[in-house]
């Protein structure tokens, strides 16, 4: 077994991703100290053998490095900086990577926190959904020190398949930012053609083979094939954080005195899919809006 394999973690945030990731890291013989909102999310870990802290503080005093997969920057937030937050119990000289989808300026923010208390950070979100993260891969996009990443490296291996080092702290959600973008628009463009051609009286297989099968529709779409088939949409990513992931992207746009029309009108769409009761479900459920398919969950 690998030295760093050793090594003591924390993981906060076991929801669809950070569960998944979290099993991984104790795969590779890594051991765990785990805290979720939820504590029942952290049955299967705890049966793997992972510890229970009683609060997110609880976790930072034992652990060499620690790994947050929460929801939004309101979770990191109250996580870090809350009562019991973590980042007043971590070691000094101890790192915090930070893999939740926040904003750019969030994450700088966090930084500037961590480094108050003596603590490294790094942004690490990740490309790559449900199925990526339980078979270990996921794609980093990692901001701040290289030296920090080179030391959390053989983590991020344990959970991914491909380490994109982007810049400096806050580079690492820039590029998360610009990436969901377009997910979330390739998503919509492909729902409203499928939507344009069956109404033009276009055989529904004939429209999945060419638009599939070609250059025109972004290649992720065709992992959603079978959810539109089959009108279920059991989350891999839940609607609600990609409206969330839009929202941040017009704050990043903002404050960068740039304009983003077709995200903002995006971001409405999925918003008003939300309000219609989809936020639960897998964001591809934004077909199930326009196609008029509203069987919606009880
Ligand atoms: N799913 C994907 O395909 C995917 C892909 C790439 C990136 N992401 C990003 O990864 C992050 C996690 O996504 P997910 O799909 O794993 O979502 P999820 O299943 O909804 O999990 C969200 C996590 O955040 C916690 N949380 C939410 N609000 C909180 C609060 N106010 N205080 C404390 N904890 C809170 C949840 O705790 P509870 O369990 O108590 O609710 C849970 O641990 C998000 O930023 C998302 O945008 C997701």
């Amino acid at each position: 077994m690998a030295k760093e394999a050793r090594m003591k973690v924390g993981f906060l945030g076991l929801g669809i991703m950070g569960s998944r990731m979290a099993a991984n890291l104790m795969k590779h013989g890594y051991e765990l100290v785990v805290f979720n909102r939820t504590p029942q999310k952290a049955e299967g870990l705890l049966q793997q053998g992972a510890a229970w802290a009683e609060t997110p503080r609880a976790v930072a005093g034992g652990v060499d490095l620690l790994f947050t997969m929460l929801a939004h920057p309101e979770a990191v937030q109250v996580m870090a900086l809350g009562p019991n937050g973590f980042l007043d119990g971590m070691k000094a000289g101890t790192l915090w990577i930070d893999c939740s989808t926040v904003h750019p300026s969030f994450s700088r923010q966090m930084a500037e926190e961590a480094k108050a208390r003596q603590v490294r950070f790094l942004d690490a979100p990740v490309a790559g959904t449900k199925g990526p993260a339980a078979a270990g891969q996921l794609t980093f996009l990692v901001g701040g020190d290289a030296s920090d990443l080179a030391e959390c490296q053989p983590m991020l291996e344990a959970m991914g398949s491909r380490i994109v080092h982007a810049g400096v702290n806050g580079q690492g959600t820039s590029l998360k930012m610009v990436v969901n973008l377009l997910l979330a628009q390739g998503m919509l463009a492909f729902a409203e053609g499928m939507v344009l051609g069956q109404a033009l009286g276009l055989d529904r297989e004939l429209l999945f083979q060419v638009l599939l099968g070609g250059p025109v529709a972004s290649p992720f779409t065709a992992s959603k094939r079978e959810k539109i088939e089959g009108g279920e949409y059991e989350a891999d990513f839940p609607l609600r954080w990609l409206h969330k992931d839009l929202q941040m992207a017009g704050i990043a746009a903002y404050e960068h005195g740039v304009v983003l029309p077709a995200t903002s009108l995006a971001k409405e769409v999925y918003g008003l899919a939300a309000r219609l009761g989809m936020a639960d479900l897998d964001f591809s459920a934004i077909y199930r809006l326009l196609s008029g398919e509203m069987n919606l969950p009880e």
